[in-house]
């Protein structure tokens, strides 16, 4: 079991802190993962937030846990682990040393966790006046949202001044999409599997497709997402973290550090794209007013309210990773938002047969295809050839093996990213974290994608409650692939 913590939500008013991390920690007190003696300090700019704080918490707990989560004798007893404060994150005032001295009530060693839910301009401010004021310790943590920054430069800058004032080892890069116990499966699926693990290279593989598919739109979030895109929201993080676990190689142990160099390597093979590169391999695009889920929607810009934007709400992208293991496979990611369902999926497409012994009559040869679904639901599916047994004559037709991982688990289970993630940095467990070099890696490849955008032309426009632009088709059929869309297709 898990020391004792204290952990200060930076930002606790905010909507990720109220959504998630208030839930996730409520989560944790649920399954007796919250140690006794552990403390959650939300800070909040004003006294009379403070004051109301408990009752905040109380009601975004009701909003935002799932149905049959919340009671009253569970919430009474994990309230008495609440302690809001004040602070104001730019301005080294008095409130800080309040802080400090609630921190110094218990002892020293104590692990300290400062989450920084906050934009990431103000991290520096905030690790500063964290220094200045005596905050950190030498069991203390600092936990920091993605994005970092808005290009590789501001990342650095970012990056540079939190180390400042806390080691590498001491800085937590949170992407939830890591937290998430149906992507850590992907690891126990490759490395525990004779069966995935050599059968997973260019020789075996034709291509992998990896898609996360929204259906919500902007979500109030419109000041951040409009000057961010989809590109730097879900690419530069979610998905090329997804791709490097589906493509790295095995890590000689799992420790942060193994797991974390493969990650690397596999970012730094990634080939680039650069001018002309970029149109021809990828597509952008922006929804407009749509059917989702029999509802008429508005589009983006409708939704934004402020007149043109040519920020994209959808990328697709042919990538390829230049390393032995994978030469020639081409590597679909795609995200949007408003698209026909909410998926988060990596489909395996193999090889077809090297030599067809049968005749065209019955039926075509499908290649195998693996589709790991990480969410909504989390399965398995595996498709393979096989005769109709309903039939004398030769017939073959394509089966699916479909296993529904969550039905394995008689109570059920809540995968809460954000429970694991807090836990984890409580704990001083890094390896599902990401590393500095990561995060400049991934904008080595991602900053010159936005440099081109920058110059020349504008998303494509698709309906919402589709898959997206026409052009994201057109992509795969250069190959002669097509996208899976679940749901569309057996
Ligand atoms: C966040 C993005 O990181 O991930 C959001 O900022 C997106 O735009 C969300 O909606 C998706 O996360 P999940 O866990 O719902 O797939």
């Amino acid at each position: 079991m898990l020391n004792p913590f204290d952990i200060v939500i930076f930002g606790g008013g905010g909507d990720l802190a109220l959504r998630k991390l208030l839930p996730a920690m409520y989560r944790a007190y649920q399954e007796g993962n919250l140690p006794q003696g552990s403390r959650i300090l939300p800070t909040v700019r004003e006294q009379s937030k403070c004051e109301e704080y408990i009752e905040t918490a109380h009601k975004a707990l009701q909003d935002f846990l799932g149905k049959g989560e919340f009671n009253a004798k569970d919430w009474k007893a994990f309230s008495a682990y609440l302690v809001p404060v004040v602070s104001n994150v730019t301005e080294a005032d008095d409130d800080w040393d309040k802080l400090r001295d609630i921190l110094d009530e218990h002892d020293t060693d104590k692990s300290r966790v400062f989450y920084l839910s906050l934009p990431p301009a103000v991290y520096g401010s905030c690790c500063e006046i964290l220094s200045k004021k005596g905050l950190i310790t030498e069991t203390s943590r600092v936990v920091v949202e993605k994005p970092i920054g808005y290009c590789g430069a501001s990342a650095e800058e970012i990056n540079a001044k939190i180390a400042e004032y806390f080691t590498e080892e001491q800085i937590f890069r949170i992407d939830h999409y890591l937290g998430k116990e149906t992507v850590q499966n992907l690891m126990a699926l490759r490395f525990s599997n004779s069966l995935f693990e050599n059968m997973w290279d260019a020789k075996s593989i034709d291509n992998i497709q990896i898609s996360l598919s929204e259906t919500v739109g902007l979500e109030s979030r419109a000041g951040f997402y409009d000057k961010a895109g989809a590109l730097r929201d879900m690419v530069q993080n979610h998905l090329l973290q997804l791709l490097c676990l589906v493509a790295m190689e095995s890590p000689n142990k799992l420790t942060a550090n193994s797991i974390r160099t493969e990650k690397l390597k596999v970012l730094e093979s990634l080939r680039p794209l650069v001018a002309e590169d970029v149109d021809a391999n990828i597509v952008r695009g922006q929804y407009v007013p749509g059917n989702l889920d029999g509802k008429i929607v508005p589009g983006y810009l409708e939704e934004l309210n402020e007149g043109a934007s040519k920020t994209e709400t959808f990328v697709a992208i042919r990538a390829h990773i230049d390393n032995w293991r994978w030469a020639g496979v081409p590597f679909y990611l795609r995200t949007g938002k408003r698209m026909k369902k909410r998926c988060a999926e990596i489909v395996v497409e193999y090889k077809k047969v090297s030599h067809n012994v049968y005749s065209d009559k019955v039926g075509n040869i499908e290649p195998n295809r693996l589709v790991i679904r990480l969410q909504p639901e989390e399965t398995i599916q595996l498709t393979l050839m096989s005769k109709r047994l309903d039939n004398l004559e030769m017939q073959l037709e394509p089966v699916t093996m479909n296993i529904e991982l969550s039905q394995a688990y008689s109570n059920g289970f809540h995968s809460d990213a954000y429970k694991r993630l807090m836990l984890d940095a409580a704990a001083n467990n890094p390896s599902l974290f990401i590393h500095r070099d990561e995060v400049r890696q991934a904008w080595k490849w991602i900053d010159p994608i936005i440099e081109r955008w920058q110059e020349k032309g504008a998303p494509s426009l698709y309906r919402a409650g589709s898959w997206g632009p026409e052009d994201a088709d057109e992509l795969l059929e250069e190959n002669n692939h097509v996208w899976f869309n679940t749901g569309d297709k057996a």
